[in-house]
């Protein structure tokens, strides 16, 4: 019997050691200490053993129950250790990793120009005006004296939306609704988008920003206009920078001149940039037109003005060396990301 209870152990301690679930130790602990289970099944065949051999049996017994029992609760414990260390295996938490830094955003090219070139303009004195991006053929042409036939109203030029509707081809617009809003003295500048049906290349796009600049006051000269924008310009591209006029026509303003600025890349001494000219052609200018002024119910007899508007664009790309026009609005951040 003494043999039995040693092989019953040796078994069972072979069995428990194999167990690699919960569930296989339930089954095992069923088998030998449960109400069927093999330690049972002894002590109840002690009654038909022999007087003398009995007591021995029942404490071989009693040793080998307490035995498994100790057996089961440590492989038990070990199992539920094990459970937690494949737990954790599975979600591990590389605290050397390097972190992922934050794309941290930042302003358009294109934005950080005109907020500099509105900023030079405010320190001259002039406030910021908007309007409307979807206007109507009074603002967009005829109040700014435009001529029925003038080849800028055409089709080729300016998106129409309806018959007397359309997307503004210039700022200019904005002159009239300021004009219209209020008595001189004027001093605006207006900043905004504008679309014109040009065939999209490298220094043409169909949506575009310009930035218009208004004056009107008693006395003012064209040497006032000449010495605004010889101020942006230099707090623009630096002081050694100056304006070129020369004659221009546009509907709303006379006498009109086309204003350049000596080359930024060259000073002046020609270069690819400046195709040699050492000038970089930048934008429209001259007089308000005394129509112009007689439209918005100005008195031309005693207000004068100036005008200028030009793209943000073209300033935008000779600051920065940009030679394609593209390039802003491609959404690409290699490129925006170098601003
Ligand atoms: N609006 C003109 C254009 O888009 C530029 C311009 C020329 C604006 C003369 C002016 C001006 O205010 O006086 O080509």
């Amino acid at each position: 019997m003494e043999e039995k209870l040693r092989e019953l152990q040796t078994e069972a301690e072979a069995a428990l050691q194999a167990a690699a679930t919960e569930q296989q130790l339930d089954e095992i602990r069923a088998r030998y200490l449960g109400r069927k289970g093999a330690v049972r099944q002894i002590r109840q065949s002690i009654s038909g053993l022999p007087e003398e051999e009995r007591p021995l049996v029942g404490q071989a017994c009693n040793k080998l129950q307490k035995t498994l029992e100790k057996l089961v609760a440590a492989r038990q414990d070990a199992l539920a250790e094990g459970q937690d260390d494949a737990a954790a295996a599975g979600e591990t938490l590389d605290v050397t990793l390097p972190g992922r830094t934050p794309r941290i955003g930042r302003k358009h090219p294109l934005t950080q120009t005109l907020e500099d070139a509105v900023s030079i303009f405010l320190g001259l004195g002039f406030s910021v005006a908007e309007g409307p991006e979807v206007e109507n053929y009074h603002y967009g042409f005829e109040a700014l004296n435009y001529p029925a036939d003038h080849p800028a109203m055409d089709e080729q030029m300016t998106f129409y939306i309806g018959e007397n509707t359309l997307l503004r081809s210039q700022t200019s617009t904005v002159q009239i609704r300021v004009m219209e809003g209020q008595e001189p003295p004027v001093r605006v500048v207006v900043p905004g988008r504008c679309f014109r049906r040009d065939t999209v290349d490298a220094t043409h796009c169909h949506t575009f920003y310009q930035i218009e600049g208004l004056l009107v006051d008693e006395g003012v000269t064209m040497a006032d206009l000449r010495g605004t924008l010889e101020a942006f310009a230099q707090g623009m591209y630096g002081e050694q920078t100056h304006v070129r006029f020369r004659p221009d026509f546009f509907p709303f303003t006379e006498p009109s001149a086309e204003f350049a600025l000596s080359c930024t890349m060259c000073g002046g001494e020609g270069c690819r940039v400046c195709s040699d000219t050492g000038y970089l052609e930048i934008g429209g200018c001259g007089m308000v037109d005394p129509n112009v002024l007689r439209n918005v119910g100005y008195d031309p007899e005693k207000y004068t003005g100036f005008a200028f508007g030009f793209g943000i664009e073209r300033i935008a790309m000779l600051r920065h060396g940009i030679d394609d026009i593209r390039l802003f609005y491609s959404g690409d951040m290699r490129f925006l990301a170098q601003f």
